[in-house]
């Protein structure tokens, strides 16, 4: 028998090729923790480039290409929902108080620049509804319910906004809606995930918004986690959001035996980012998306 001709061997070598890729991808696809790819989330929007929780932020972070929007929300003095990190209003203008010292209208009026070294002018606290009608359809968002505690009720009016906004995007054909569900490889109607430091308050919003992923956020005190507790925020949450200090690769095993995603908070720079892959995370919440 001769030798093979050198066509011959290029297009063995060439098939070969061909199925190893095929291969990778099945195995890289079919993982159960990153299916979808490492998410990017923006921190209180890009907020280490722009004023945080402000259209500025949220709008750098859409052009840097984030997965989704993270941002807070509390209540009004008039019981409206606002998208602010505190419960002060002291560290993010030039105002002094408690958010519900002040009604939306007051709010709307306050200059919310203050907590970038730019003090952009003309950003404004925003009201829940006008992020979520700029970006429906567009953007994932990440709403976190802050200070539960002192706004009893505000999960059902979250629940509410959440409910009409699930129904206009099922019921609108929205730019960029079909990408958003499912987004992060978990079952999600709308590109809509709630999380909060309060596990009540998450299961609350769970059992009020069933088709909408829910993610524990996971305090510095509450580390570490027992396996009685993992087990029961498994039972009813889609994420744990885990602070970037206290994460191992025994911490990240124990959240994805239970087929949960572990998302790492609050990532500064690189190298971070970097060890956090190492980790195996799903994903990074980060005031520098992009
Ligand atoms: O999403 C994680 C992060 O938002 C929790 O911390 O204080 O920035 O809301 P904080
Ligand atoms: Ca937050």
């Amino acid at each position: 028998m001769g030798r093979p001709n050198k066509a011959y061997v290029w297009r063995r070598a060439g098939l070969l090729l061909v199925i190893l890729l095929c291969v990778t991808f099945i195995v890289s696809a079919s993982n159960p923790n990153s299916p979808e790819g490492f998410l990017i989330i923006a921190h209180r929007g890009a907020s280490g480039h722009e004023a945080e929780n402000t259209m500025a932020a949220f709008e750098e972070a859409e052009r840097l290409g984030s997965d989704f929007i993270e941002f807070d929300v509390q209540l009004s003095k008039d019981r409206k929902l606002v998208v602010i990190h505190d419960d002060k209003v002291d560290r993010t203008t030039k105002h002094t108080g408690d958010v519900d010292d002040y009604t939306l209208g007051e709010l709307e009026d306050m200059d919310a620049g203050k907590s970038t070294s730019s003090d952009k002018k003309d950003e404004k606290i925003l009201p829940l509804q006008d992020v979520m009608d700029r970006f429906a359809g567009k953007m994932a968002m990440l709403i976190e319910i802050k200070d539960s505690k002192l706004y009893p009720g505000i999960e059902e009016q979250v629940a509410e906004v959440v409910r009409r906004y699930e129904q206009r995007l099922n019921s609108t054909d929205l730019k960029g809606t079909r990408h958003l569900k499912g987004i992060g490889g978990v079952e999600n109607s709308v590109g809509i995930v709630i999380q909060s430091y309060d596990f009540e308050s998450t299961r609350l919003i769970h059992n009020l918004l069933p088709n909408i992923p829910v993610a524990a956020l996971i305090h510095e005190d509450q580390h570490p986690l027992s396996d009685d507790t993992l087990d029961a925020l498994a039972s009813f949450t889609a994420y744990i959001h885990y602070p970037k200090e206290l994460l191992d690769e025994q911490i990240v095993q124990r959240i994805h035996d239970r087929n949960r995603k572990v998302i790492a908070w609050t990532i500064q720079n690189d190298e971070d980012m970097e060890r956090m892959k190492e980790l195996g995370v799903d994903g990074v919440i980060t005031d520098f998306p992009g």
